[in-house]
């Protein structure tokens, strides 16, 4: 019997989200209905209700989430119900030309569930990054669901399932982030904060965040930065280099997705440094960079979609790293919410107040 319940729309662009009734069908072949038990607000989410993303509309929102499968269909054989899982956007197919060549990260096909969860109408969802988890039960494709350790508390493993694991793979999978290296952190959220955890737990000699509010600056030393910058005070540009003998970083990440931040990252880098755009940027943003700059500084100029991860190694590495205390998943959750409080919560994120605000279902 298809699930009746009630999930956050973005029904218009830019229009507050509200909760309406949904349908979730049983899932088909190769799908897995999951009940959700907690789910992050990420600034993806409100790019979705900004219409940032595309037009699309009416979006279910949320895509950082754990759960417990309830149900499986036919030809699933990597979950059964009752397992513990982290919902991933990227389910890898296997057979493109990207996972064919070994880069199943860049994966052109990622699978996703093949039925639309609907309104009470039978109008057809967008899911949120081909998720769709600020609801009760949500239906996905069972390579999105990655079974973990039960015993990470959701709120917490979630968290995996994008912010955290885009920023902790942009340092530690796209930059590549080796030991004794020097690395700055554009952007102080969620998303950033993982990049300075990531870069730490990779073994990076000095670990710069860049913010524009002291809050932020105060919590990234809590995940391993050795600087910090309030570039509202200080040209960041500047600072960095004063921190690292005139040189510049050997990588810098991006995760504000502004181009004021993305060209300061590129000229705060040493020469051959690694630049990693992680922020998402609006369709309307350019950048503006001497091409003899590109040329003469050299190195890399590159984009972490998700971390480069691949869900089904990285999500339980990552919890049993939680689990003995080697990644601090807790001091990402700033607040539990409820369902009904998701608008709330982009308020919130807006104004700085949290890290993650983190949707509880009972
Ligand atoms: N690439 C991916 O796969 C991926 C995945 C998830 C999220 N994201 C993106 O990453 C970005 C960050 O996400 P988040 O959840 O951490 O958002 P967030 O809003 O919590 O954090 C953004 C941070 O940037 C800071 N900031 C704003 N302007 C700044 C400036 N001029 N200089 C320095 N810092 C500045 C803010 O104070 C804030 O701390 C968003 O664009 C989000 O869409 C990308
Ligand atoms: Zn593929
Ligand atoms: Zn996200």
């Amino acid at each position: 019997m298809p699930r009746q319940t009630s999930g956050v729309i973005a029904a218009a662009k830019g229009a507050p989200v509200t909760l309406e009734p949904i349908v979730v069908p049983d899932p088909g072949t190769g799908e897995v209905v999951v009940r959700v038990q907690a789910c992050g607000v990420c600034h993806t989410d409100l790019h979705y209700r900004e219409g940032a993303i595309n037009d699309e509309f009416p979006f279910l929102l949320g895509h950082e989430a754990a759960g417990v499968v309830a149900e499986v269909g036919d030809a699933v054989d990597n979950v059964a119900p009752g397992d513990y899982v982290i919902l991933a956007w990227r389910a890898p197919c296997g057979t493109c030309r990207s996972c064919r060549a070994g880069r199943p990260w860049y994966c052109f096909d990622s699978r996703n569930a093949a039925q639309p969860m609907t309104l009470a109408d039978g109008t057809p969802l967008s899911a949120a990054l081909g998720i769709g988890a600020f609801c009760e039960y949500t239906l996905v494709h069972a390579g999105q669901a990655v079974k973990v350790d039960p015993a990470a508390r959701p709120e917490a493993a979630g968290l995996l399932g994008c912010g955290v694991m885009a920023g902790w793979g942009a340092a530690v999978n796209t930059a590549g982030v080796r030991r004794g290296d020097t690395v700055a952190v554009f952007g102080c959220g969620g998303v950033g904060d993982a990049a300075i955890a990531g870069a730490t737990m990779a073994g990076a000699r000095t670990v710069i965040a860049v913010d524009v509010d002291a809050r932020k600056l105060e919590w990234a030393r809590g995940f391993g930065a050795t600087h910090t910058i309030d570039a509202r005070e200080t040209d960041p540009v500047d600072a960095i280099r004063a921190l690292t003998d005139g040189f510049g970083v050997d990588v810098a990440i991006e995760a504000v997705g502004r181009p004021e931040t993305y060209t300061q990252a590129f000229h705060a880098r040493d020469h051959a440094g690694t630049l990693v755009l992680v922020g998402v940027p609006d369709p309307s943003m350019r950048v503006d960079l001497r091409l003899l700059d590109v040329f003469g500084r050299g190195g890399a100029l590159k984009s972490s979609w998700y971390g480069d991860c691949l869900p089904s190694r990285d999500f339980p590495m990552l919890v049993d790293a939680y689990l003995t205390g080697r990644l601090d998943l807790d001091r990402f959750v700033s607040e539990t919410i409820t369902i009904d409080d998701v608008e709330a919560g982009f308020a919130k994120m807006q104004a700085g107040d949290v890290l993650r605000s983190v949707v509880v279902l009972p």
